[in-house]
């Protein structure tokens, strides 16, 4: 059996008991996969895994994704597989990366409340992330239990919310952190168009409704683009008081795994002389959030 000890009341847990680096029984995933449910942050200590060892256990949950990284100079990766994810400030030979460098877009990105490609139709399941170099301060990955903070918000609130549809946006994240608008040749911004996504999801598992947000959401349909990102902002804030929250300190073999149905993550800042490597992997949703053929009202 893999123990199972909880770090923040029904959220966070830390799995022992298991070497992910050997072959995972059935049983043993299905353990992982209930504490995955049950909580939605699992966090494993002393795991050094290979890329290869890595995909596959993330590929246990469901297909892998590719990430989006239409701004990833070419020949420029450090990893083997298109499915793997570079979430570091380092370059090929392992230098960190200077200021400026179009690299470092994603770390400016993802220091943002998101929740994981939602600004792809068929969103992220679950992330996993492999700490390789650490910081010794800051740099902590931090969640926020979307669950939670449903349920903590007033029943007319959660009325008013339930079946609104927001629009995600790729782009719109990264204008926020100094992309220049113009730099986006039309044939990048054909890779990933704007998305529709159900502001409030229910999750295929629990039942369990959550807040479905991102710093991707670039408008709601129905509603004024100014109303939106005050309801958004307010939302935003809401989920993300300390009561909902857990910072992740990394140690070098941490591995961490969430459920992106259900939180919403950031990375915090940090020395950027640093190197802080990780690598992630991750497992896409059964389909879109919303329904098969949903349009928005004329
Ligand atoms: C990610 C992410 C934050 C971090 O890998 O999806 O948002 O702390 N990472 O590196
Ligand atoms: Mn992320």
């Amino acid at each position: 059996m893999i123990s199972v000890a909880p770090v923040k009341l029904d959220f966070v847990a830390e799995i022992g008991n298991i070497d992910l680096t050997k072959a995972i029984s059935e049983t043993q995933f299905s353990e992982i996969e209930a504490a995955f449910e049950k909580y939605a942050v699992l966090i494993f200590h002393d795991q050094p895994l290979s890329e290869d060892q890595q995909n596959s256990f993330a590929n246990k949950f469901g297909p892998l994704g590719r990430p989006a990284a239409p701004f990833r100079p070419e020949n420029t990766e450090r990893l083997k597989r298109p499915e793997s994810a570079d979430i570091s400030n380092v370059d090929e030979r392992g230098d960190v990366l200077p200021e400026g460098d179009v690299r470092l877009l994603i770390n400016r990105a993802n220091a943002l409340w998101h929740t994981d490609s939602t600004f792809k139709r068929v969103p992220a399941k679950m992330s996993m992330l492999c700490a390789q170099s650490v910081v010794p301060t800051g740099g902590e990955t931090e969640f926020a239990d979307m669950r939670a903070a449903w349920d903590a918000l007033p029943e007319d609130r959660q009325k008013a919310l339930d079946g609104l549809v927001a629009e995600h946006d790729y782009f719109h994240s990264r204008m926020k952190v100094g992309l220049d608008p113009r730099s986006v040749s039309p044939e990048r911004r054909a890779m990933l168009p704007p998305v529709p996504q159900i502001l409030v999801r229910t999750h295929p598992v629990t039942g369990r409704k959550s807040l479905y947000l991102a710093s991707h959401i670039k408008r709601i349909y129905g509603m004024a683009d100014a109303e939106a990102q005050k309801l958004v902002d307010q939302l935003m804030a809401h989920s993300t008081q300390p009561q909902f929250t857990y910072a992740h300190q990394w140690a070098v073999g941490d591995v961490v795994l969430w459920d992106n149905r259900c939180t919403m993550h950031r990375g915090r800042p940090h020395d950027p002389k640093l190197p802080r490597v990780m690598r992630r992997a991750t497992a896409m949703d059964i389909g879109p959030s919303v329904q098969e053929g949903w349009k928005p009202a004329a």
